[in-house]
């Protein structure tokens, strides 16, 4: 056995491809968060704090997939002599964090509008001023693809270093044929180029943007009659997601973007009730969703109809908390229905920027009264199933990518307990190092 030198924390899939010792294990570790069970997301209170907990676990690492995973004696005589040793130091293994609700391509950043809502003016105000979506519009319109890549690329290494490998990435902040098929191909580029695993999602339809101001109609017709068979053709995205809001898309105009999508083959997802309650959730319903995301505005009804139609809810307690609000959605009566809750950074430069998922475990607990575990298996196996990626990713199961990350804890609770502090240790994706803490 040869103990494991340092991962670095930058290096490209294609390199560290080449580098990974064929076989890993991880020894000594206070607790194995696995998450394992059935193959499916995890619906409901009992399903969602069953955390398959493994104390004084280890695990085998093999051509980046996860071998075997188990009590310490059980694992370690497997152990062959050629095999790298990653020793946990007695810390907690989780599985990769999977963030399904990112805006993480984008020019520019908010800070200007975060210093006036500091002094008092409202999202919703600077918005309606031209500010906004609008202002990250005209920034990322500006940028090329390769300046995209670029400022993506430094998101990617802070997502890589919380725990996260694996997001759901949008776009919507081009709003011209052109400009939309430039963030999906940056998209693209960011999956080729770095560790982390994107799974693209066409959101043509996050604004009105301004030439089309007067003429709102023209948009959605350019979206359902170039965009979305342009991304189709190109294969640039995974799902279709629309801004279904009072004064954005209303439920007239978000049915017939996403019913052309499922018509070209996407999956759908809805930004849905997040600044006054609407027809997100029954849309999402009617068209069969992957998933309805926000709903700090749903109701008893809105829960019951996602239920109906088996849509998982996207929480983004994030956006809540940035924007200086309290109306967290309702996620304790929604895991009391017995939906599969997901949670997610909804990391953007406007409502929440940021890309810690530490942070958004902190704040389910604290303001949305998930359990620890409940909101683990929010962000990691319910997750990946809503990105159609419960098979890959998402657990720590045998046959699954080796997607995980160690960190400096002795017991899982207190990554949100102790928070605004970064707990990882080691970040590994798909068996390769791709983040290791100095000291
Ligand atoms: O999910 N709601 C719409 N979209 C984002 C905000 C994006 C932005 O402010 O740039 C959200 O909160
Ligand atoms: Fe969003």
């Amino acid at each position: 056995m040869k103990e494991s030198g340092a991962p670095s924390s930058s290096t490209h899939k294609s390199s560290t491809e080449q580098d990974a010792a064929a076989t890993l294990a991880v020894i000594n570790c206070a607790q194995f968060v696995t998450l394992r069970g059935a193959q499916k997301a995890r619906a409901g209170r009992e399903e969602m704090r069953e955390l398959g907990l493994i104390e004084d676990g280890a695990m085998l690492v093999r051509d980046g997939r996860i071998a075997a995973v188990g009590a310490r004696s059980v694992i370690e005589p497997q152990i062959e002599s050629d095999c790298e040793v990653v020793d946990a130091g007695g810390r907690v293994v989780l599985p990769g964090f999977v963030d399904a609700h990112t805006h993480a391509v984008f020019a520019g950043t908010r800070v200007d509008e975060y210093e006036m809502r500091a002094s008092g003016a409202t999202y919703r105000e600077i918005a309606d001023a031209g500010g906004g979506i609008r202002a990250t519009v005209r920034r990322t319109r500006a940028a090329s693809e390769d300046e995209l890549v670029e400022t993506a690329k430094r998101y990617a290494r802070r997502f890589l270093r919380g725990g996260t490998t694996t997001i759901e990435a949008k776009s919507g902040y081009g709003l011209t044929v052109e400009d939309e098929l430039k963030m999906l191909r940056a998209i693209r580029r960011l999956n080729k180029e770095t560790p982390l695993r994107l799974v693209p999602t066409f959101l043509g339809a996050h604004e009105v943007p301004d030439e089309f101001r007067e003429r709102r109609t023209d948009y959605v017709e350019l979206i359902i009659e170039e965009m979305l068979p342009r991304v189709a053709a190109e294969n640039l995205a995974a799902y279709c997601d629309v801004f279904c809001e009072k004064g954005v898309f209303d439920e007239e105009e978000s049915r017939r973007i996403l019913l052309t999508a499922k018509a070209l083959g996407f999956g759908l997802r809805i930004h849905a009730d997040q600044l006054s309650r609407g027809g997100g959730t029954a849309l999402a319903a009617e068209l069969g969703a992957t998933t309805a995301d926000h709903l700090e505005h749903t109701n008893a009804e809105g829960i019951a109809a996602l239920r109906a139609g088996n849509v998982q809810p996207v929480l983004l307690p994030g956006a809540v908390y940035a924007l200086g609000s309290n109306r967290y959605p309702q996620a304790r009566e929604m895991i009391d229905a017995g939906l599969a809750v997901v949670l997610a950074t909804d990391f953007n430069p406007g409502s929440s920027p940021t890309t810690s998922m530490q942070m958004i475990l902190s704040i389910a607990s604290t303001h949305m009264k998930m359990t620890p575990a409940e909101s683990l298996t929010a962000c990691t196996i319910n997750a990946a199933y809503s990105l159609n990626l419960g098979n890959e990713t998402g657990s720590l199961e045998a046959g699954k990518r080796a997607d995980f990350a160690i960190y400096d804890l002795g017991d899982y609770r207190e990554l949100a307990y102790f928070f605004g502090v970064e707990h990882t240790h080691a970040v590994y994706a798909n068996g390769n190092p791709v983040f290791r803490r100095d000291s």
